[in-house]
């Protein structure tokens, strides 16, 4: 796989997603993805696995941005769309494997989801509701496994010039 825009900001691997079609109210999305490792290693934060249990050595989910081309995003875009566990009670046990929470205290997921949802979801809720935006977030993440994809000749050498500042434990 190659990708065509990749940033790394600390912990982080952001991915570019060009949406077809207009008057979304933003112009792609960031799929964002962490790895563990560098996470907890990081200075600026405190790490705790999640109640759930240790995660994987594996890049897991962060979020799904909306963002402008301009560099700045949408947030906090709904108040009255708040995130509803029942809503995506099918894809819990998904979302605990991947897109766990490592921030203190341990938590089971929710409060990152929500902080997640309520933050940059709801800026793409014209396109995605709230079911379909933990969805597409987990499909992605089956179609785009970093960790394949470093490990694999496909991966180019130029995808690879900002990786060094990622931490592989
Ligand atoms: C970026 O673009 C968005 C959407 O067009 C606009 O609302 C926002 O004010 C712009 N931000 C900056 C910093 O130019
Ligand atoms: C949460 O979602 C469920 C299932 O869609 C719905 O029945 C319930 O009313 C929602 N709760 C709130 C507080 O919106």
């Amino acid at each position: 796989m190659k990708f065509k825009c990749i940033a790394l900001i600390n912990f982080l691997v952001l991915q570019c997603l060009a949406i077809l079609g207009v008057s979304k109210g933003f112009d792609f999305f960031y799929f964002v993805q962490q790895w563990p490792g560098s996470y907890c290693d990081s200075d600026k934060f405190s790490c705790c696995y999640p109640t759930t249990g240790k995660p994987a050595a594996d890049f897991s989910i962060h979020g799904l941005w909306p963002n402008y081309r301009n560099g700045s995003y949408p947030q906090n875009c709904d108040p009255n769309n708040p995130f509803n566990e029942s809503e995506t009670s099918d894809l819990i046990s998904s979302m605990r494997r991947n897109w766990p929470s490592l921030s203190c205290p341990s938590s089971s997921g929710e409060s990152f989801w929500s902080h997640e949802w309520e933050k940059h979801g709801t800026c793409s809720e014209s396109l995605l509701d709230q079911h379909s935006y933990f969805q597409t977030a987990l499909t992605l993440r089956q179609q785009t496994n970093i960790l394949q994809s470093l490990k694999s000749e496909s991966f180019q050498m130029e995808d690879l010039i900002a990786l060094p500042t990622l931490k592989m434990l």
